[in-house]
């Protein structure tokens, strides 16, 4: 059914699953012994975080964040509002932000500079894709499930007004669901 508005999968629920383990892996040695606390970024995390999260064999915590920035996004003053903040102390804890997509990368810049500036003991990225196109603010993570191409992408928790968050895979828009609109 939703498999109908979109124009090409670019990246499989298997090619999500098995890169998902590797950064696991790699995650659970890096934070091994270091209890971080793991921020998901609402909405649009939230399939990457149960995903990577369970692949991660060491002690963890999680916590939630939610923000948006401000304006349309035409004219996007850089912005970023606090719509939920964490629950938890950052002071002293070492952090894994758990990001579904960097474009213009204005979250994660303002993100990573709260944490510091709260006094985190480290602040790291893992991102399931980035798109190093639609870069504006000089920032990388420091996991990268996927690079893409500057296109319009939704699933595994990327939306489109709300929509395709629950697709299993990531895929390309068909135009003509956005020129619709
Ligand atoms: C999207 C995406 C990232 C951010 C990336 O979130 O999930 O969080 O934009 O864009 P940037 O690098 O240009 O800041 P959005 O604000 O659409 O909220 P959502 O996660 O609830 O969809
Ligand atoms: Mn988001
Ligand atoms: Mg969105």
């Amino acid at each position: 059914m939703l498999a109908k508005d979109i124009e090409k999968v670019l990246v499989t629920r298997e090619e999500i699953n098995a890169r998902c383990k590797e950064l696991g892996e790699q995650l659970a040695m890096e934070y091994q012994d270091k209890n971080p606390l793991v921020i998901g970024v609402l909405k649009g995390s939230i399939n990457f975080m149960a995903d990577i999260c369970r692949e991660m064999d060491c002690y963890l915590e999680l916590d939630f964040m939610d923000v948006s920035s401000y304006g349309n996004a035409t004219v996007s003053s850089g912005e970023v509002k606090i719509l939920k903040d964490l629950d938890t102390n950052v002071e002293g804890r070492d952090l894994l932000i758990v990001e579904d997509i960097i474009d213009s990368g204005r979250t994660l810049a303002y993100l990573v500079d709260l944490f510091k500036y709260r006094k985190a003991n480290s602040v790291k990225i893992v991102t399931l894709l980035d798109k190093p196109e639609g870069r504006v603010v000089d920032i990388e993570a420091d996991y990268v499930g996927f690079d893409v191409p500057n296109e319009f992408v939704v699933g595994y928790g990327l939306d489109y007004m709300e929509q395709y968050r629950n697709l299993p895979y990531v895929g390309v828009l068909k135009p003509s669901i956005y020129e619709s609109n």
